[in-house]
């Protein structure tokens, strides 16, 4: 959902803004562009598409001052124009800004008919630029046109700017999109997401919503909505240890399933002690009648998973929401919900809102991030770390992974309260974390090269595995761009059946006994109508149960519960190498972001 950058050093402002904005890239890849100030003239350099295309173009110059954007589109198409920075009438002012202006139709009016000025895209950025040079003959200060003009917009941003006229000093700007500023001996980064800082600062700030922020070399000042300055402190980077980009891999998303055992491991040494779980205490649950579970996409998924787990374990109603419906269902909540939010990225603006809403209604709000300065965490009653380390590639995987595995985890301690039980979990995770191996790679390679020329496949599971279906499905057509689906493995002949033909792939999920007899029958019923049977297990089925299946990917053994944490491994792979076959760059697959901050 676009990234910013802001650069002050005695490198090339060009090629430093950019370096910074690639770890941004996540984010948005629809165009990207850097300003820089140049002999007291703003120079802007911009290109459709990914960095890669603007670093072909820039040129280092010499400036020590730039803002640099990477975008992902949301108000106009992404072409040249449209992408930031954007500059005011004057070329006084550069703008770079992650968020939407609501309210940007009337202020671009106002500003045309009072001032003449027209406007140059279809951005509501531009708005920005064009709102600072409108008011800055009325205001004392630059600063203070700054606050007033930021002040006037309606709507979720993250701003970073330069002044022609001010060449040692950048202006920045936060409401509900992250901003971090960090300072080392002759350097000044400013960016979406700290992970820029790793290797260039050991601390950072946080900007907090409503703050302004005015840095240069000689001096960091941070303002309230008043133009009062506010005292702020520093944030360690030692939380970005871990972060070393995409070693050997040829993708971060490669990189991010193999980190698996890892993450487990790590969930394990987090989640031993009461360090975990420990907020959730006995007392707090005994007010509570009902839990519900809200997230976006994969977070989602990991929420149906955790609602089954709940309900299986501990016997309590667990509703499971998608955030951007919860906003608007005027959800039945009050004191006695315990409401989870699961977010990889801490950012999602739906997951925000379903909190912001919760909270009002009087819920208990606990997080389920992975980002443990985002604003999730900083909102919500209870955090629960994900565990998963920076995660980059577009398609979530290990978040998913240890998202699930801390569900299963919390529903497990919550059995253990209600009953008086003394249940083993973290014995039980701690196994499979030391067993856990990936699965062979061979037949899931052979397998993607078949799936390069299909046009749909088709997911069926029961019970937990109908979950692992949506997220496989999910996976697959997000970086493979092939129409998938998944639905409950009895569903089949209540609708979807009509879609399959001659060599459609249904992947068939079958992890638990109880319901694998089902499961295969009706398998049978799409095999029947032509379809090619792909089984998931990791049970011993009888072949004579399985000879119309076309291929079995075996899964290795582990609780029947604790499947869905190893199954869905096969499908984060299976969905990468079918995006590699087909030639895309799965970590950056076309029209998604990352982080979605807005509605
Ligand atoms: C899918 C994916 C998205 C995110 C969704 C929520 O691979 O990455 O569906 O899961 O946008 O994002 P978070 O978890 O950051 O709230």
């Amino acid at each position: 959902m676009c990234g910013i950058i802001g650069y002050i050093g005695n490198k090339s402002a060009e090629i430093e803004s950019v370096n910074l904005l690639k770890n941004l890239e996540y984010r948005g890849y629809d165009s990207a562009g850097v300003a820089v100030i140049l002999d007291g003239e703003i120079k802007v350099t911009k290109a459709e598409g990914k960095i890669a295309n603007l670093e072909q173009l820039i040129v280092s110059t010499g400036a020590n001052i730039g803002i640099a954007h990477t975008r992902w589109a949301t108000h106009g198409k992404p072409t040249e124009v449209n992408a930031h920075p954007h500059i005011s009438d004057n070329n006084e002012w550069a703008v770079v800004h992650n968020g939407i202006i609501e309210n940007f139709e009337m202020l671009k009016q106002e500003i045309e008919t009072n001032s003449g000025v027209k406007f140059a895209s279809e951005t509501d950025t531009e708005v920005i630029p064009q709102m600072l040079e409108y008011l800055s003959t009325s205001h004392q200060s630059t600063i203070s046109t700054f606050i007033h003009a930021c002040n006037r917009l309606k709507g979720v941003f993250a701003i970073a700017c330069i002044n022609k006229n001010i060449p040692d000093t950048l202006f920045l700007a936060k409401r509900k999109s992250p901003l971090y500023v960090a300072i080392n001996n002759d350097e000044i980064f400013v960016a979406s997401d700290p992970i820029c800082f790793v290797d260039k600062a050991n601390e950072y700030y946080t900007l907090e919503d409503d703050e302004f922020c005015k840095v240069s070399l000689n001096c960091v000042e941070f303002y309230d909505i008043n133009g009062n300055n506010i005292a702020k402190s520093t944030i360690d980077m030692k939380d970005f240890e871990q972060f070393k980009g995409k070693e050997q891999y040829p993708h971060f998303m490669l990189k991010e399933i193999n980190e698996t055992p890892t993450v487990l491991n790590r969930i394990m040494k987090t989640y031993r002690d009461s360090l975990g779980f420990g907020k959730i205490t006995k007392e707090v649950m005994q007010d509570i009648n009902k839990i519900v579970i809200v997230g976006c996409g994969t977070a989602y998924h990991a929420g149906l998973m955790g609602a089954k787990y709940i309900e299986k374990f501990v016997r309590i109603e667990c509703n499971i929401y998608i955030a951007s419906e919860f906003i608007y269902s005027n959800p039945i909540i009050d004191k006695r919900t315990l409401c989870i939010f699961v977010s990889q990225s801490g950012e999602t603006a739906d997951t925000l809102s379903a909190q912001e809403l919760a909270k009002s209604k009087g819920a208990l709000t606990v997080g389920l991030t992975n980002v443990l300065y985002s604003v999730l965490a900083k909102k919500v009653d209870i955090v629960l770390p994900v565990c998963a380390g920076p995660e980059i590639a577009v398609a979530s995987t290990k978040a998913y992974t240890a998202q699930i595995t801390i569900l299963y985890m919390l529903a497990r301690y919550l059995q253990n309260i209600k009953f008086n039980s003394l249940f083993d979990y973290i014995a039980q995770i701690d196994t499979l974390a030391n067993l856990f191996t990936l699965p062979n790679l061979q037949p899931i390679q052979d397998l993607s090269k078949e799936l390069v020329n299909q046009k749909s496949s088709f997911f069926i599971g029961k019970g937990f595995d109908y979950v692992s279906a949506e997220e496989a499905s999910l996976k697959l057509k997000e970086i493979t761009y092939i129409n998938s689906s998944a639905h409950p493995a009895g569903e089949l002949k209540h609708g979807f059946l009509a879609l399959i033909e001659d060599g459609s792939y249904l992947f068939v999920i079958a992890t638990d006994e109880a319901l694998l007899d089902k499961t295969l029958n009706s398998a049978h019923e799409a095999f029947a109508r032509g379809a090619k049977v792909v089984l998931i297990t990791q049970l011993d089925v009888d072949t004579s149960k399985t000879n119309f299946v076309y291929k079995v990917l075996q899964q290795p053994k582990f609780d029947d519960e604790l499947m869905p944490i190893v199954s869905i491994i096969t499908f984060q792979l299976l969905s990468y190498y079918t995006s590699v076959a087909k030639g895309i760059n799965p970590d950056q697959p076309r029209n998604l972001a990352k982080s979605v901050t807005v509605e």
